[in-house]
């Protein structure tokens, strides 16, 4: 049996018409534009009213994504949803896309791997579609993170924001397609970015609420230093296995946490600025979301050409982190 390879036919993005700028959470706490946009480039991100859900702007980006791969929502064997913040507990959101878009031979589920998700998704499939497992799978990243942000807490506050990306992954011809995609993860980091309350360990309660244990609490200095140096050593990491260098790259997406850890990654890497793709300005950090968001918005204003070798890191909580390197 000869080996199949896996690439992106498809991608597509949704956020909500909701905007939350620098200038409205001056107003909630003791910040300033100024010191958000120098030390994380975010000016504003994007927030859902109530009554908006996760899996709203997921089945948005995913129907794109389909009709951008040439596919019926039917062909799609295999869901993937990346969500730290899904509809609810049970069913997965991932079950719950599939419903709202009638792919009933898929099997879905859901991967709560923080920032990494959808990087761990594109992973997983390559390995389904290569053993000939799943042909079509559509892989999703979506997050109403601003549901667990303390509007109180000016450390996190600042930084998140909502949307969804999706893409689907089929079976490619020729030099085209993923060529090493690589994930990882160390729980020993729990403490640095994690929501105590709410599950087994802690039940939701009135105590829990207010406490504000739902929250995500975040050691955002420690972070920064993992973050830089996961996606370093891990985009090093694919580079190699497919026997290519970082100036090979042309275009590199890295999750869009700080701007001031893309701009300290994409200098270890020795990745000209120039090919380092950041929206964060717009967005925020929107976790899962924010690598097919990026992806899509890169392949929608033409930045992205066949035969391009796009490097793809992230890193989340957890800690987790990965890397895939792909032949568009
Ligand atoms: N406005 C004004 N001042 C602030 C703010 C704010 N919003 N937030 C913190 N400060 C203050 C601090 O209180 C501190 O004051 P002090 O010196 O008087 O004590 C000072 O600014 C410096 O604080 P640091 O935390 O050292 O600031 P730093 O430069 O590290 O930036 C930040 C903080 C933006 C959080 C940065 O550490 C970061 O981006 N870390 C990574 C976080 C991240 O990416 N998290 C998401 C992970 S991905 C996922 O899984 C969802």
């Amino acid at each position: 049996m000869t080996n199949v390879r896996a690439g992106i036919l498809g991608t597509g993005h949704s956020y909500p018409d909701g905007i939350l700028t620098n200038a409205d959470l001056e107003n909630l706490v003791d910040t300033s534009d100024e010191w958000i946009t120098t030390r994380t480039g975010i000016k504003q991100r994007r927030k859902a009213a109530p009554g908006e859900f996760t899996s709203l702007f997921a089945v948005r980006a995913a129907r794109e994504a389909i009709r951008r791969a040439n596919l019926d929502p039917a062909d799609i064997d295999l869901i993937l949803c990346a969500t730290v913040t899904p509809d609810q507990i049970l069913p997965s959101t991932g079950c719950i896309i599939q419903a709202e878009l009638g792919s009933h031979k898929a099997a879905a589920m859901d991967i709560v791997a923080a920032c990494s998700g959808f990087l761990y998704g594109l992973t997983l499939a390559n390995t389904m579609i290569q053993t000939r497992q799943s042909r079509y799978a559509l892989i999703i990243g979506a997050e109403i993170l601003t549901q667990y942000v303390d509007y109180t807490d000016r450390q996190t506050c600042v930084l998140f924001g909502d949307g969804a990306g999706a893409a689907v992954l089929g079976p490619v011809e020729g030099n085209r397609g993923i060529l090493a995609a690589r994930i990882k993860s160390d729980g020993r980091y729990e403490e640095q970015l994690y929501s105590p309350g709410g599950g087994t360990r802690r039940p939701p309660s009135a105590e829990t609420l207010a406490s504000g244990d739902h929250f995500f609490k975040m050691k955002g200095n420690e972070l920064f230093k993992v973050a830089v140096r996961s996606m370093a050593d891990v985009s090093r990491e694919v580079l190699e296995e497919a026997g290519l260098q970082p100036e090979d790259v042309s275009l590199f997406i890295p999750h869009q946490a700080n701007q001031r850890i893309t701009d300290a990654v994409a200098n270890k890497l020795n990745v000209n600025n120039g090919l380092v793709y950041s929206n964060i300005a717009m967005h925020g950090n929107t976790s899962s979301a924010s690598i097919p968001i990026a992806l899509d918005e890169c392949v929608e204003a033409g930045r992205i050409k066949e035969g391009d070798l796009i490097l793809l890191a992230s890193f989340g909580g957890g800690v987790t982190w990965g890397g895939v390197l792909l032949r568009w």
